[in-house]
């Protein structure tokens, strides 16, 4: 019998899969990509992919890790030999963004710390780019480590670490029966208070005003999905990972579901609070709304700052709820991400948790330094631009393609969760992952592959995108590919089908 780790409870498993999916996605990409594209109208193509792809990939990954009850290698090699490779390639995509994705957390501690006395000054984009970040004149420059930001990383990395050594119930279960109920605490108040400020109105009339037009761009439901794939945390072995420590007797449909739907819930949440901040900020610069609107970094560290600045009492105290949010939406978000190759390697080399944590976890802290030297932020945008759109979302296709066409596992895996769950799934969950799913991915990343042959992502240097960009992407193809090849070490019958109920 095997000994795996488990959730302690329903409760506690939704708690983590709510907190893997709410994180910096939410709160500081959602607003900025639904806003670009289309306002209101945006509703329309993210809901369609909510219901046709999140939601049925997230029961597709929920079924696969409770009924194989492995790490994502290893249950993909369950279900078949041949799919070892793609658990590996979602292992380390998760591997590729946790670099990058701590690196952003440490900054939000930092400004955590600036809120005190609004340290960032009358200017927060100089204080940010000259003062924190000491970013490099030229994208490709490396330059150095930058002390600020490499000590704050550390603490990061420590917490995580520390935390996923304690386990799944008393470690990453524990954490987020604290962190995410005191998030979504602290982002009510701010959501009450900028829905209260002067220009608020303006600021949400922005954000739901639909445009129409835009339905018809394929750009768009590009963009729906994509932030779908990201912010529900599918395509990159977390979901997997987590249920695959949920007990025999687990719901998983309902459970998918209410992921969804509280993930959704809190991105339209992140969506007013900022459009109604930034309707403000519009309002004492008397300027339209579209000229403050930035997404991401900008967002966060230079107009959220701004903002705060103008705020019209205790700015010190938004500040620091601010900053704070981001920094537990995206601790919840990083453990999850660094569990999918904590399980992996624990399992494919037999050592013990806590050799897993410190080997994987410690190679994680050498890379992700790269994004805390001087040209560390271009770095950061060329990786996450394409590791997502290449990385996480190709591997969701290679997903569905093999899982529902190669493998034929759909039948299994359905009869699996209707077996387990309050709620059942009928025909339409085959019809989304077989037909709609594929096609809608399939002309994704035809029309990126097309886009980025027409231009250089953002003009940055072809050397900077062929090792950042097209380098990393091809190695995490290659390397899943080796470790695939590597058998599973001794004790292989814990590993083979007949242990599986
Ligand atoms: N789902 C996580 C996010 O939205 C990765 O940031």
């Amino acid at each position: 019998m095997e000994n795996r780790q488990q959730w302690g409870s329903r409760y506690g498993f939704i708690m983590a899969a709510v907190g893997s999916a709410v994180g910096l996605g939410n709160i500081w990409r959602f607003p900025a990509v639904a806003y670009e594209n289309g306002g209101g109208a945006f509703f329309l193509p993210y809901l369609f992919a909510l219901l046709t792809a999140g939601i049925p990939i997230l029961i597709m990954e929920f079924t696969i890790g409770h009924k194989y009850r492995g790490s994502a290698p290893l249950s993909l090699f369950r279900i078949n030999k041949k799919a070892e490779w793609l658990g590996w390639w979602q292992v380390l995509i998760s591997f590729v963004i946790c670099t990058y994705y701590a690196v952003i957390v440490a900054w939000a501690i930092k400004y955590t710390i600036y809120s005190f006395g609004t340290q960032w000054g009358s200017d927060p984009s100089k204080f940010l780019f000259g003062k924190v970040l000491k970013l490099s004149d030229k994208p490709g420059e490396i330059g150095s480590l930058v002390p600020g930001v490499v000590i704050p990383l550390l603490f990061v990395w420590a917490v995580t670490l520390f935390v996923l050594y304690r386990g799944v119930s008393k470690g990453i279960e524990k954490l987020n029966k604290i962190f995410l109920p005191t998030l979504v605490v602290m982002f009510m108040i701010i959501v009450v208070r900028a829905v209260t400020l002067d220009g608020a109105v303006e600021g949400l009339n922005a954000f739901f005003k639909p445009n129409w037009d835009m339905i018809f761009n394929g750009k768009v439901w590009i963009a729906a999905y994509g932030q779908i794939f990201f912010s529900l945390s599918i395509g990159f072995a977390i979901m997997l990972t987590y249920s695959s420590y949920l007990p025999k007797k687990s719901d998983i449909s309902n459970n998918a579901f209410i992921t969804a739907f509280a993930n959704s819930g809190f991105e339209l949440l992140a969506g007013i609070g900022v459009f109604a901040a930034l309707g403000f900020m519009a309002k004492q610069q008397g300027v339209p709304i579209d000229e403050v609107v930035s997404s991401g970094i900008g967002l966060a560290f230079v107009v959220f700052p701004s903002i705060i600045n103008e705020f019209p009492g205790i700015n010190g105290l938004f500040g620091v709820l601010f900053f704070l949010s981001l920094v537990f939406a995206g601790m919840t978000s990083l453990i999850s991400i660094v569990e999918t190759f904590v399980a992996g390697i624990q399992e494919k080399f037999r050592i013990s948790r806590t050799k897993a944590v410190l080997s994987g976890g410690l190679l994680a802290t050498v890379i992700s330094l790269l994004f805390a030297t001087n040209g560390g932020l271009y770095l950061l945008d060329v990786v996450d631009y394409f590791i997502n759109n290449f990385g996480v979302v190709l591997a969701g296709l290679v997903e569905v393609l093999l899982i529902a066409w190669f493998f034929k596992e759909l039948n299994g895996l359905q009869s699996h969760a209707n077996g387990v769950s309050d709620l059942r799934i009928g025909s339409w969950w085959k019809v989304c992952i077989s037909f709609v799913t594929p096609l809608v991915l399939g002309y994704m990343m035809f029309d990126n592959i097309r886009q980025n042959l027409k231009q250089n992502y953002e003009n940055y240097p072809t050397s900077l995108i062929l090792y950042a960009g097209l380098f990393i992407v091809g190695a995490t193809i290659v390397i899943a590919f080796i470790l695939s090849v590597k058998g599973w070490k001794s004790s292989a019958n814990t590993v083979e089908k007949k242990e599986v109920a």
